[in-house]
């Protein structure tokens, strides 16, 4: 189809209209508000205000809310139960869903390895590579041991081309690997660049969405973030996953950070083998597997990943400035809330830490980001300041305010659930969250209000 585009400069402030760029508007007199709008007339447009139901489009008109059907999506599941719950429950048809992360972590062999699953399971799977031929791509499949006739393999980059394959072939998933290898031949600029991107996107969504394909899409993000990348898509694509990990470690990460059809903050965890990646069911064993039992600095949080918790460990070390200002660090939690809590156990508890340099980290590469951690990272702190070990079999939960009171936090059942299944003996948590309810057995609750009520129990001050 063909699509016609014109290129423009609006002002952002008052609309005004200009063929080249300028500096002031010639209108407000404003400056730097001139933006480029890339007119495009066509057929395109259409995706952009129809909405799906079922995978079709279908052309929406104002509609009164109370009969508005609700079904819910039809969703396809993959044999990754990770990949699913991160997707909010199996793959949505018609979505699109954008697979970001660092060259070279595993966004190929995770996308190639569900392909297979699911073109197994008899949906149509077209597999768009960019990147690699098709030789490499067989060498790669034949090594994670996969052979299916319902999975075609496709080594393209005009989009042109891959338009006319997709309707030719009518399959029920595309993989588009990667977004910067592809290029609209309208489009002037090189492949990767902005334009080509997003115009890149917006085509493929369309055809997504008025097909009931769902299309997974990889994108490389840069350290610089110089190259176009997933950042630019996140506001375009229903979904949006990354898939982390530290290169030298086998553990990979899927996170979910937007989603239309389920919740954010899932988390998925896998392994990289030899022989493809393989699901983590028991994430809290691992994240605990090279805990040194009896070290000061160290303490156990269940904290929450989405709709499951997690077991990690946090560890502190505390130590001396020996020059100029004192560092506080902090690799896997919020830097910010670093010196908060030792501002917290400075003035509530009397702790002498504004001469110390402070390291936190979450082990096992993991990113907490929610406030029921504080209580854990304060304990560590204290507990490497002071040099005394903590109880290996103590688990930390809550959240702590700026009087030094610990606060309540969110479902603290699952959290303790999670630390009696993997042996833990105390929880020491919130004294507001033990009302109306009783914990597994096997498991001492206890109940804090303070941060130095729990360093008592814990550190035994
Ligand atoms: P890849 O999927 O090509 O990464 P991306 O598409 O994100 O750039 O992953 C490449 C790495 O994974 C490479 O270092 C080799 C490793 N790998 C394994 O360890 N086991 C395997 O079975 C496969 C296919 C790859
Ligand atoms: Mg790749």
């Amino acid at each position: 189809m063909m699509v016609k585009r014109k290129t423009k400069f609006m002002c952002q402030a008052c609309g005004y209209e200009s063929p080249k760029w300028m500096g002031k508007c010639p209108g407000c007199g404003e400056w730097n508000k001139m933006v480029e709008e890339v007119e495009v007339t066509g057929a395109t447009r259409r995706g952009a205000f129809a909405h799906s139901q079922g995978g079709a489009v279908i052309a929406s008109k104002p509609t009164p809310i109370t009969t508005i059907e609700t079904s819910t999506e039809p969703r396809i599941l993959t044999k990754l139960n990770e990949l699913n719950r991160v997707l909010g429950g199996g793959v949505v048809r018609g979505s699109l869903v954008l697979i970001g992360g660092d060259p070279g972590i595993g966004k190929s062999t995770l996308l190639l390895q569900v392909s297979s699953q699911l073109s197994q399971m008899g949906n149509k799977v077209l597999y768009i590579s960019g990147e690699e031929s098709l030789r490499q791509t067989k060498i790669r499949a034949d090594r994670l041991g996969i052979s299916s006739e319902n999975l075609l393999v496709y080594a393209e980059t005009n989009l042109d081309e891959i338009s006319r394959t997709i309707e030719g072939t009518s399959p029920s998933i595309v993989i588009i690997d990667s977004i910067q290898t592809i290029f609209h031949p309208e489009v002037t600029s090189a492949p990767g660049s902005v334009s080509q991107v997003r115009e890149c996107t917006a085509e493929l969504m369309r055809m997504g969405k008025t097909n009931g394909i769902a299309i997974f899409i990889v994108g490389h993000v840069t350290k610089e973030g110089s190259i176009a990348g997933p950042r630019l898509l996140e506001h375009m694509v229903d979904t949006v996953l990354y898939f982390e990990g530290e290169r030298h470690h086998t553990y990979r990460i899927l996170r979910a950070v937007k989603n239309r059809f389920g919740s954010t903050n899932e988390m998925g965890i896998f392994e990289m083998k030899e022989f493809g990646l393989e699901e983590v069911e028991n994430p809290s064993e691992i994240f605990l597997e090279e805990r040194s039992r009896g070290a000061s600095g160290s303490t156990v949080v269940a904290s929450m990943e989405g709709t499951r918790p997690v077991l990690v460990e946090i560890q502190a070390l505390i130590s001396p400035t020996s020059f100029g200002n004192p560092r506080r660090m902090a690799t896997g939690i919020d830097q910010g809330r670093v010196p908060l809590l030792m501002a917290v156990l400075e003035k509530r508890v009397g702790m002498l830490l504004q001469n110390q340099d402070a390291y936190l980290k979450v082990a096992g590469g993991v990113k907490l980001d929610e406030p029921a951690i504080d209580l854990a990272v304060a304990v560590s702190i204290a507990s490497s300041f002071r040099d005394k070990p903590t109880r290996p079999t103590d688990c930390i939960i809550g959240e702590v305010g700026l009087t030094g009171e610990v606060r309540r936090v969110s479902r603290i059942e699952q959290r303790v659930q999670e630390a009696a299944k993997l042996g833990f003996e105390r929880v020491i948590l919130p004294a507001n969250n033990l009302s109306g309810w009783k914990g597994p057995d096997g498991v001492q609750l206890i109940g804090v209000s303070s941060v130095s009520e729990a360093l008592k129990i814990v550190l035994g001050d």
